[in-house]
């Protein structure tokens, strides 16, 4: 029994299984392992400039010749060239986080590039459906990293029912039954963010890793709500600071000066007291360092086994 939905024809995969764009975290090399492995690996751009990217081009197609995506932060300052090398290019798929993309549509598609926006909430996703998306990542605040305010099993459903291209649930899924979870509200496939920051191709510091494997539940928190941009992060010295600022009403300025280059500190230097360690509420669920093409594995084969359980429920 294999788990085969329209997502997969869609971007041509094997598996509907995406890894999520991470900045700083998935590379090349991430991404071309998670689509040798049938799923679909994406290079996390972030504010990364063009050169960049296409290094991490060339190391994901020195790997594999099958289909990966870019994930582009729509606010990033170097959109127009990465766009522009990405047409150059012939990326079959752009995820698109942070922001609009409404204004790109058009030529992306022209260039025959699937557009698929992650997004968290039905009025977003019903206005870029017009516009041409392809395809949707629905990411309910569980993720790590920006997050919305509504949960994916409130949110999946609700862009289900409101859409016509299929949706990919994120938000929460580390395993096979976060899949199938995926599979009942109606996505067509899963993407997995956290659960890929302990995959053996990462760019990350290996601190990192170790946090994540360490961190069980209940230790993530969201700071930035005061900001207009909430991130989700594992609780640290770092965090406490930001957070007692924010109550004690600190103006956006203040936050935004103490949250610069948090993130690329704990991801890049390994820094677990002052970095921002970017991570979803799944955490508790991520217990090793693995390739990526065995997580993949992993999370195909409890899907399949589970679907074959409950089909055999007494109904
Ligand atoms: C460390 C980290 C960095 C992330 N960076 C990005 C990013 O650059 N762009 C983006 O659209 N989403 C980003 N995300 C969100 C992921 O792509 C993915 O949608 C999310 O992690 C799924 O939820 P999960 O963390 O519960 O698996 C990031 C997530 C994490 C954990």
């Amino acid at each position: 029994m294999r788990i085969y939905t329209p997502i997969c024809d869609l971007f041509g995969i094997q598996f509907p299984v995406i890894q999520g764009g991470m900045a700083w975290i998935a590379g090349g090399r991430l991404a071309a392992a998670v689509s040798e492995a049938g799923g679909m690996g994406t290079i996390g751009c972030g504010n990364a400039p063009a050169e960049w990217l296409k290094k991490q081009i060339d190391i994901a197609r020195s790997v594999t010749t099958r289909n990966f995506a870019v994930n582009l932060v729509m606010t990033s300052p170097f959109l127009r060239e990465n766009l522009e090398l990405i047409v150059r290019e012939k990326i079959p798929v752009i995820a698109t986080g942070g922001g609009n993309p409404g204004p790109y549509m058009a030529g992306l598609k022209e260039a025959g590039i699937k557009v698929m926006p992650v997004v968290a909430s039905v009025a977003l996703a019903k206005r870029l459906e017009r516009l041409g998306a392809d395809a949707f990542v629905v990411e309910g605040v569980e993720s790590g990293g920006h997050v919305g305010e509504m949960s994916t099993m409130c949110i999946v459903p609700m862009v289900v029912d409101e859409v016509r291209v299929p949706v990919v649930a994120a938000g929460g899924i580390a395993d096979g039954r976060g899949l199938v979870a995926a599979l009942a509200l109606g996505a067509q496939g899963a993407q997995m963010g956290t659960r890929f920051i302990c995959a053996t191709e990462t760019d990350v510091h290996p601190n990192y890793q170790e946090k994540v494997i360490k961190t069980r539940d209940r230790s993530t928190v969201v700071c930035g709500e005061t900001t207009g941009h909430p991130v989700r992060a594992i609780q640290n010295p770092f965090t406490h600071e930001y957070l007692k600022a924010e109550r004690s009403g600190a103006d956006v300025e203040t936050l935004t000066k103490l949250g610069i280059g948090r993130y690329p500190l704990a991801a890049v230097e390994g820094d677990m007291i002052n970095g921002s360690i970017l991570c979803g509420q799944v955490v508790g669920l991520v217990k090793q360092v693995q390739p990526a093409a065995q997580i993949v594995t992993e999370v195909m084969t409890e899907a399949v086994a589970l679907l074959q359980r409950l089909g055999g429920l007494p109904c």
